[in-house]
């Protein structure tokens, strides 16, 4: 099935008038059981499902008008070239959504999420461009649909239409239909995320080519689908439980049994940088000397530690430049 006849299901029978412009803000997320590799590439269908947890006020504001000849994109006030990957690929996206051929798209898009924290944004703009699109179509769809539409522009993405704790369920049908995400019901207000840069620079293989890669050639990518199902059950009951020692252990386990599938894949994907080894072995450490701190990594060398609250002052002296996020501290956020 292709992208444009999945939108073309999801929008039978909602009208698309749009108005002056349409803008919405959606939250970053990082994985606690990650989404690594997918069983159909158009549709960003995954193998696996995966959790994560949103990132509160941190992510993408997105505002989106019509505008003559051409789309016109801007990312954190900045003009974005035509001939970028960045532009390419959202004009692609955004031609799913076009109502005929000369219809072109204003985007500004503002990333709230620190720059120094080296995250990939690629989740909160794709779901917030989408809540953007709902507002400016009026839509009206609801947030299951719109998180199939944004798992359409990157699988991570269909995740960042919730706050809080997020399951994103694999679905087994072909159209996808069935694989969206839902968010878990418990909060907690004590977690902290710790965003560790260790390199800005962009990644020399992206998550998407590197998960191709890993399905096709990685020996340990077979034992990947049952460590993510016991993770998720182990990261479910940490939730329900309180039990952080839980939560950072299966978090920090499962990051690495995703980068050992990297690392035996063929050519080898090894994001880590020196830096990143010393950090891991810090972290450890400090574990070892009874500080409670764990961590996660995605696709690249930068490390996002977890611990809780009481923690926050220990950890902030051990790490230069640390940028501390409580996820679940949006108490008057009106998004
Ligand atoms: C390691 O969602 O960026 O961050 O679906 O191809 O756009 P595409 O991939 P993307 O992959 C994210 C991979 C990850 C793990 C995760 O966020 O679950």
């Amino acid at each position: 099935m292709t992208k444009s006849e999945v939108v073309k299901i999801i929008l039978e029978n909602h009208q698309s008038a749009p108005v002056a412009f349409g803008e919405a803000f959606a939250p970053a997320n990082i994985a606690l059981a990650k989404y690594w590799g997918k069983r159909d590439e158009e549709l960003n269908l995954p193998r696996t499902p995966s959790l994560s947890v949103s990132l509160g006020q941190y992510g993408s504001h997105t505002k989106i008008s019509q505008t003559d000849n051409g789309d016109f994109y801007m990312l954190n006030g900045q003009v974005v070239a035509a001939d970028t990957s960045f532009a390419r690929r959202l004009g692609l996206y955004l031609d799913l959504f076009r109502p005929d051929t000369d219809f072109f798209f204003r985007v500004e898009t503002v990333n709230s999420i620190p720059t120094a924290a080296g995250l990939a944004s690629s989740a909160s703009a794709y779901a917030a461009l989408v809540f953007a699109l709902n507002d400016f179509f009026q839509w009206r769809l609801d947030k299951t649909a719109l998180s199939i539409l944004a798992r359409l522009g990157s699988g991570s993405a269909c995740r960042s239409v919730y706050r809080g704790f997020v399951e994103w369920q694999a679905g087994t049908a072909e159209s996808g239909m069935d694989s969206f995400a839902l968010p878990l019901a418990h909060t907690w207000p004590d977690l902290c995320l710790g965003l560790i840069e260790i390199s800005s620079e962009e990644k020399p293989v992206s998550s998407r080519a590197g998960m191709k890669r890993t399905v096709q050639s990685s020996v340990l990518y077979k034992n990947w689908p049952e460590k993510v199902e016991k993770d998720l059950e182990r990261l479910k009951t940490a939730i329900e439980k309180k039990d952080f020692a839980l939560l950072g252990q299966t978090a920090e386990s499962n990051a690495l049994a995703m980068h050992a599938t990297m690392i035996a894949a063929w050519p080898p994907l090894l994001y880590w940088l020196p830096q990143s080894l010393e950090t891991i072995h810090k972290i450890h450490r400090l574990r070892d000397e009874g500080l409670p701190v764990f961590f996660t990594m995605d696709a690249g060398p930068n490390i996002k530690l977890l611990f809780e609250a009481k923690d926050k002052d220990d950890v902030s002296h051990q790490f230069e430049n640390i940028k501390i996020i409580q996820p679940f501290d949006w108490a008057g956020e009106k998004t």
